[in-house]
């Protein structure tokens, strides 16, 4: 499939050809599901979590020899929620497979109930399933669990966002039921990933956490310059575009890497510049100003949101883009913060919702246009 534009941002993974290195990624996980390690897959947001998830199951090694369902668990609430959008995962793979192994499926997970019919805009069939609570939500998974171990080929469960289980009602029971279901599987595997770092790491590294020690870590970093810069030449040079050397390097080394954010950049790049003509560092000045421009309206209303002591951190943070030392005098006195406790407050709801990671000892603002619309503004 060729796409209009080669730096795609929309998160729906396409194929090979628009999926940039992460080969010794890809390879570790494949090593993983080949010899029976459950992986737990990490990183911070937008690095590439389910991308490369994707991309590994495309690869003919896993998609010749394995069945695989890939749910993103981010807007579920319970437990229900959960076994509705796995069933309908599983449902969704088998009939493409041939009706009968979804009808199998059905019959094993028998309180899930199907309906059919065609989706009013594509008017493409699509299956709605629902509860008919004949069985407790603990005995629906049993009977998801036993189908697939009873598969004829291997199943590999994906379960992105794996953090919000937590977030159930019940969520450490239901996480522990989960994980005598996993441990008992003989030929099922399984990757969870997620981006909130503490999260996934207390559930996964605590000793007091059911799912301790259970899971091969593999943690997600930026992909190479090398890698990104050949990915970005070889996408001009095919469609009769240049790009200088300088340009990917200024605009790698502003984000560190980080995937959709370059990935961003180079989309806007790719079109500010018409065929036979050379993108170069000035490019991606106007790149930035195109996409700081179009989010400018959002940002604004998210500054509204916060309180007055809140902003001023969110400013400090954007202007010095990654803080060590968040409650040190350095950082107060220089961005007349008031006091350590101040900060502190500040801080704690921000990391909460997510509006800053700490990522290796440093804070800085989780989305990195926000953070330069912020340094650049104020
Ligand atoms: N290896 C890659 N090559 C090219 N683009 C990529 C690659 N990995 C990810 N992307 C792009 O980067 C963006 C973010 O990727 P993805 O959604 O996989 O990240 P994520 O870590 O799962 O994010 P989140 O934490 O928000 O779920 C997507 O638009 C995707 O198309
Ligand atoms: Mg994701």
């Amino acid at each position: 499939m060729k796409v209009g534009n080669p730096f795609i941002i929309t998160g729906k993974y396409v194929s090979n050809e628009y999926f940039c290195d992460r080969e010794k990624e890809a390879a570790e996980l494949v090593s993983n599901i080949t010899n029976w390690r459950n992986t737990v897959l990490v990183s911070q947001r937008r690095m590439g979590k389910s991308g490369l998830i994707e991309h590994v199951f495309a690869m003919p090694e896993i998609s010749k020899d394995y069945e695989t369902f890939f749910v993103d668990i981010y807007d579920t609430a319970n437990i229900e929620d959960f076994i509705l959008l796995l069933g309908k995962e599983i449902c969704t793979r088998l009939q493409s497979r041939g009706e009968r192994l979804m009808e199998k499926f059905l019959m094993t997970a028998n309180s899930i109930v199907a309906s059919f019919s065609a989706d009013p805009i594509t008017g493409m069939p699509s299956i709605d399933l629902s509860l008919n609570g004949t069985n407790s939500a603990g005995r629906t998974m049993e009977q998801i669990f036993k189908f697939m171990e009873n598969n004829v080929r291997p199943c590999i469960v994906a379960i992105d966002e794996f953090q919000q289980i937590a977030d159930y009602h019940d969520g450490r029971k239901i996480i522990a039921t989960l994980r005598k279901l996993v441990q008992n599987c003989k030929q099922t595997r399984f990757i969870f990933a997620g981006s909130n770092r503490r999260m996934m790491g207390q559930l996964f590294n605590s000793p007091s956490e059911p799912f301790f020690m259970s899971c091969t870590p593999l943690y997600l970093e930026a992909i190479s310059l090398d890698k990104y810069a050949e990915f970005v030449e070889k996408h001009f040079e095919n469609n009769g575009k240049h790009i200088e050397k300088q340009c990917i390097e200024s605009a790698y080394k502003a984000y560190e890497g980080h995937t959709w954010y370059i990935q961003y950049i180079f989309n806007r790049i790719y079109e500010n510049t018409a065929k036979g003509e050379t993108a170069n560092e000035q490019s991606v000045e106007i790149a930035v100003c195109n996409i700081l421009d179009i989010f400018g309206h959002f940002f604004q209303e998210m500054l509204i949101a916060v309180s007055e002591r809140q902003k001023s951190l969110l400013i400090a943070l954007a202007k010095e883009g990654k803080v060590k030392n968040i409650t040190g005098a350095n950082f107060i006195t220089d961005n007349k913060l008031k006091t350590a406790s101040a900060v502190q407050g500040a801080l704690k709801p921000l990391i909460e919702n997510e509006t800053i990671t700490r990522e290796d000892e440093s804070y800085r603002i989780t989305n990195r246009f926000f953070s330069i619309w912020l340094a650049r503004r104020y």
